[in-house]
């Protein structure tokens, strides 16, 4: 099977830089990955040459809550997907464990696929809490909802846009962790991994069997890139 690729674009390109980005993708014929603009773009860049996931949105359905796009509005556009969880959520907007749980729920109620991003800062590491952390993130990510699949994306906090990236047997240990304890939850489980994941090391990081897939930000920026990466592992 073919290891995941998804590209989370941030907040980092601008319409012009969005078409072409389409455009890019459209003619490379991979029809395989996964893309993430900000909500602003999804309806611009709806495509049969990949699928679209946003990169976060609101729990409550509709109501008085300005500025803020629901997960129920974007299934209305079609929308399927949602990373959940990341890591910038967490420590820029200060989601907590609460939060990500009403927002899964919300993905539920609402069709879309959630990619929960799960993953331990420095001082978690060092103290030797890597495990414990991501297991709470997950437990309470489901709490209140049942689900037989789960895709998540393993992301040290450390890692995410550093360049530093843990080490090949660092990542199969987590990412081996997290499929035992949905397993043993009866959840089938994807785990991605994320954070500094570049064209000098996506072969040797997707070469790991407990890899599912990779989620990539600043990497992704360029479709160029993009599409290279995919080669180099394909
Ligand atoms: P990075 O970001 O590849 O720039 O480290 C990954 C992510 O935040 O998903």
């Amino acid at each position: 099977m073919n290891k995941i690729m998804m590209a989370n674009l941030k907040m980092n390109l601008n319409k012009e830089e969005m078409d072409n980005y389409k455009k890019v993708i459209e003619n490379s014929g991979i029809n395989d990955f996964i893309i993430c603009p900000s909500n602003i773009f999804l309806s611009t860049m709806i495509s049969s040459s990949y699928t679209l996931c946003a990169q976060d949105a609101y729990y409550e359905d509709k109501g008085a809550f300005t500025g803020q796009t629901s997960f129920y509005q974007l299934s209305t556009l079609g929308i399927n997907y949602s990373l959940i969880g990341h890591s910038e959520r967490r420590h820029v907007f200060y989601e907590d464990n609460n939060v990500i749980s009403l927002k899964m729920q919300s993905c539920v109620r609402n069709n879309i696929t959630p990619v929960l991003c799960v993953g331990e800062t420095k001082e978690e590491r060092e103290n030797g809490k890597t495990n414990f952390v991501v297991e709470e993130q997950l437990k309470t990510a489901l709490s209140g909802i049942s689900m037989s699949e789960l895709t998540v994306a393993y992301e040290p906090v450390w890692a995410i846009g550093t360049g530093l990236v843990p080490t090949l047997e660092e990542i199969d240990e987590v990412h081996l962790y997290i499929k035992k304890y949905l397993s043993s939850l009866n959840i089938n489980s994807k785990v991605l991994y994320g954070g500094s994941v570049k064209s000098d090391n996506i072969k040797e990081i997707t070469n790991i069997s407990s890899v599912d897939g990779v989620l990539i930000g600043g990497a992704s920026n360029n479709p160029e890139n993009l599409i290279n990466m995919y080669k180099l592992i394909n």
